[in-house]
């Protein structure tokens, strides 16, 4: 089997795996009871927030746990608008951002929030003059994400950041680190930086989200005041717990990384030297992210034919392949190739010899596939 679709989720590492099974057989307790298993069970939290924090440069006491991206960034984007909204109800955020980011925008348009959706150019890049140009006194909340899902274009946060808070210092920047953590090195100015688990070797269902000191949030959950209040609710403790050992093995090397997954990536990458009407979509900025169209053939039906090989991608993000109305982010970007797309993402254990064997694949498939299919 060749799994070239990361980007959707990872296999859980062995070791995550064993940290989950031992705290499911040893660790009986909830981390509220007062009693020694509670405490135990506490100590088991604490220790896997140490290592996700790490990982993620940060402080331990400004993580929050939560059960996954999705929620995370809901938290960030409705809560840090709900928290600021006496300073003005302005917010900002970009066209290519995750569902769980956009729908959080929509939604504060429904409560009356004025927002704006900054466009990006063909290679899904955002120009930091008009992010600035869009920020204003008034304007609480800027969320804008680190490594696109769909096709790895990866924008310049720190340097947005400054730019935003030149223009207003109180104003919150919101991350959304989701595809970056544990391959690039995330922003260290950012106020708001959400994470996932089953995107770094973790189970699914568990996440993070860094919170800044001095950077208020307003709880979207109630109940009993778990994770400071912010996110009630006893605690996914063995997905904690495996989200905090994969954190610190995949936290590792990262560089070293990087440099096999771009070899990994570029073996894939000759298919637009060798095959006619093969695009990259978007810029190829991360290395674990690779957006192509084959013109001429449906990505689903490349996708179906791929995995008769025990080939495995997507044709477009996950959460968005169940959302039949969503435009594509491809077509945004170069309308008409949405529909022949195809996302080809790596991890670190992904080989050169792996991404040959796919080539060869796609070249066996694509003239075939042409034929039958009319453009
Ligand atoms: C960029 C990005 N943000 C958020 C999410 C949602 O994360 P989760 O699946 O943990 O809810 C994903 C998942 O695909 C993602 O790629």
């Amino acid at each position: 089997m060749i799994y070239f679709d990361n980007a959707s989720t990872t296999a859980v590492l062995p070791s995550a795996a064993k940290a989950m099974y031992e705290n499911m057989t040893n660790i009986i307790g909830n981390p509220s009871s007062l009693h020694t298993l509670g405490l135990r069970a506490e100590q088991a939290m604490n220790d896997a927030r140490e290592r996700v924090a790490r990982a993620m440069g940060v402080n331990a006491k400004n993580i929050y746990f939560t059960s996954g991206g999705t929620e995370a960034n809901n938290t960030a984007v409705i809560g840090t608008a709900l928290a600021y909204k006496s300073r003005g109800m302005r917010v900002v955020t970009q066209v290519t951002e995750h569902p769980s980011v956009t729908d959080s925008f929509r939604h504060l348009e429904e409560l009356g929030f004025d927002v704006t959706y900054l466009p990006v150019d063909e290679f899904g890049h955002i120009n930091i003059k008009t992010l600035e140009n869009a920020v204003d006194e008034k304007t609480v909340l800027v969320s804008i994400m680190y490594v696109n899902n769909e096709t790895g274009a990866m924008q310049p946060i720190e340097d947005m950041v400054k730019a935003v808070k030149g223009k207003n210092k109180n104003c919150r920047f919101h991350c959304d680190c989701v595809q970056a953590f544990c391959k690039h090195k995330l922003p260290s100015n950012a106020d708001l930086i959400s994470v996932s688990s089953h995107k770094i070797g973790g189970p699914k269902g568990v996440g993070a989200l860094y919170i800044a000191d001095g950077t208020r949030v307003e709880n979207l959950h109630f109940g009993g005041g778990q994770e400071n209040g912010l996110r009630p609710g006893t605690e996914n403790l063995a997905g904690i717990v495996g989200f905090g050992a994969a954190a610190e093995i995949s936290s590792q090397n990262i560089a070293e990384k990087a440099e096999n997954v771009s070899n990994v990536k570029a073996e894939l990458l000759k298919l637009t030297e060798i095959l006619p009407d093969v695009y990259v979509n978007g810029a190829c900025d991360s290395p674990y992210i690779l957006n192509m169209s084959f013109l001429g053939v449906r990505g689903e039906v490349l996708l179906h034919a791929l995995e008769a090989d025990d080939i495995y991608t997507a044709t477009s993000s996950a959460c968005s392949s169940k959302q039949k109305n969503k435009l594509k982010i491809v077509d945004l970007l170069n309308e008409g190739r949405g529909e022949s797309a195809l996302r080809f993402s790596f991890n670190a254990d992904n080989t050169v010899e792996e991404a040959v064997c796919v080539r060869n694949a796609v070249l066996k498939h694509i003239p075939m596939l042409r034929k039958f299919q009319p453009r």
